[in-house]
């Protein structure tokens, strides 16, 4: 089939599984640094049966096991993408990564597994969650995935219970944006975050101000700015920060956990930080695109070029990235996503005459790691025990999958890369393995170079080559109440009794 070419033209090999590199198998790594959010340590690493079985030096093994000599490399976890939207349908039109060749791209960039958002249809999370189990069903590496909130009703919160507690699902998201199409208000955010609260479920939110959005977008046609440029100034940071603002503090007021997708700039970084110091329990995401892009791709005469850099919130003028890094490295953001959201030229098109047609996203689920890595570590900001916190602990742990996954600890989940800090890397959309014809990080080079991943005991990614399994990848059900709710009822209780306590009034 067509679709068959197509992978073979990104390099990517079919296996059967049970024979070939592919399959799970018994794997010693030897000689690496070993780097675990918590530590870092020179061992062997060995597998068995898609398990992590020992991590300590000079392991003995008998010779039907592969070994990989690891000396002089480190040894770390596999990326966990916290957000992505592979084969999804946006503006009459769906992402060119489906599940199988987001997932295949991913694996190439170190990356072992992601979560996705599941739209509900016509409001209905089971449809949706249906579509989504369909969607999936080639999976070649782990996922977990989010569910969207777009309306509020008996059957809604009914149904959130149900996705909780049957279905493996811990995050409900809720869209501040896209007006007349997933945009929520206020009411339903309080009803939303309550019952997530109820439920033991992170409220994530993607916040912008979408009325202010709204007029943003027709001031812009209004002066005749139809261009990829009319994206960016019809919804700048201020609108960024207030949504953040007023959703940080309406999940204060539900004293309820808060995860903020995809931070863009530094003014809706600055409330987040400002939350935190005060205690709330608010989590940021910065994406790639937001860490190592400006605004001077939307701005390019060509539209071609602008119109690949069209996502929401946009991306912001330059200062912005370095500000997200440097809170990223002092701990004020915690995790790195992508948004992968992969679109073809031809897509993009669509919006040729007004920018508000221009379908919104931006690939990354290859790239973050090698990018991350780079801009992090490689400039000295970071560590690689926080490089591996940022990009695959921190995510285990906030959506209660830790430490199966995140982490190379006797028993996780054997999902590895093997990092070789002295080669480097270089992005282009002819080499790079997702569906489109375009990439954001197009000429992007830098140093530290993913040679292998290993994906529940297979290896899948080694010399260049990628050896995937459809259908061998496994969904991970996330259990409720992570972390961030730990010690939450003692506030709550301490708040009840306050309001319990009599006001004392004299009589006159
Ligand atoms: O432009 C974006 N971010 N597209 C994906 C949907 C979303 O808002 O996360
Ligand atoms: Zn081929
Ligand atoms: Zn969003
Ligand atoms: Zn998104």
């Amino acid at each position: 089939t067509s679709a068959t070419n197509q992978f073979c033209e990104a390099g990517i090999k079919y296996e059967e599984s049970g024979c070939g590199l592919s399959s799970s198998s018994k794997i010693l790594i030897t000689g690496g640094t070993v780097v675990n959010a918590h530590q870092q340590v020179i061992a062997d690493v060995y597998i068995e049966e898609g398990v992590v079985a020992a991590v300590k030096s000079n392991i003995k093994v008998d010779d039907d096991v592969i070994v990989l000599d690891a000396t002089g490399k480190f040894v770390m976890p596999g990326g966990i993408d916290p957000h992505t939207h592979l084969g999804m349908d946006v503006l009459n039109t769906t992402t060119v990564d489906d599940f199988f060749t987001g997932q295949a791209a991913a694996l190439a960039g170190g990356t072992t597994m992601h979560i996705d958002f599941v739209i509900p249809v016509n409001g209905s999370l089971s449809a949706g969650l249906k579509a989504y189990q369909k969607k999936a069903e080639d999976s070649c590496m782990d996922y977990g995935f989010h569910m969207v909130i777009t309306k509020w009703n008996e059957d809604v919160s009914r149904e959130m219970e149900i996705m909780v507690k049957e279905n493996g699902i811990n995050s409900f998201k809720f869209f501040m944006a896209y007006k007349g199409a997933l945009m929520i208000n206020d009411e339903l955010l309080l009803e939303g975050f309550k019952k997530c609260k109820s439920l033991g479920a992170l409220a994530m939110i993607h916040a912008e101000n979408g009325d202010a959005v709204f007029e943003g977008q027709k001031r812009m046609i209004e002066l005749g700015i139809t261009g990829p440029e009319g994206h960016d100034l019809s919804r700048p940071a201020v609108l960024e920060a207030e949504a953040t603002g007023r959703g940080i503090r309406l999940a204060s007021f539900s004293n309820t956990p808060l995860y903020v997708v995809h931070v863009m700039s530094r003014d809706a970084m600055e409330e987040i930080a400002k939350a935190r110091r005060s205690g709330q329990r608010v989590i940021g995401e910065p994406i790639v695109s937001g860490l190592v892009l400006n605004n001077s791709g939307l701005w390019d005469p060509d539209f071609t070029t602008a119109a690949k850099f069209v996502m929401s919130p946009p991306i912001r003028a330059a200062g912005h990235d370095k500000a997200l890094q440097a809170a990223l490295s002092a701990g004020v953001l915690q995790l790195v996503g992508t948004d992968h959201c992969s679109l073809n030229s031809t897509q993009k098109a669509f919006g040729i005459n007004d920018f508000r047609k221009i379908p919104n996203g931006v690939n990354g689920i290859e790239e973050r790691m090698h990018l991350v890595w780079d801009a992090m570590v490689e400039s000295g900001q970071m560590s690689p025990s926080d490089y591996v916190r940022v990009t695959s602990t921190e995510c285990a742990r906030i959506f209660n999958i830790y430490p199966k996954k995140g982490a190379i600890l006797a028993g996780s989940d054997a999902d590895i890369i093997i990092l070789n800090p002295n080669s480097s890397f270089k992005i282009t959309a002819k080499s790079h393995h997702t569906n489109s014809d375009t990439n954001v990080y197009e000429g992007f080079t830098g140093k530290g170079k993913v040679e292998v991943t290993i994906a529940g005991g297979r290896i899948v990614w080694a010399n260049g080559e990628l050896k995937v399994v459809p259908g061998s990848g496994k969904y991970i059900r996330m259990p409720p109440f992570g972390y961030l709710f730990d010690g939450l009822d003692r506030a709550d209780a301490n708040y009840l009794s306050s309001l319990r306590a009599p006001v004392k009034r004299f009589k006159s």
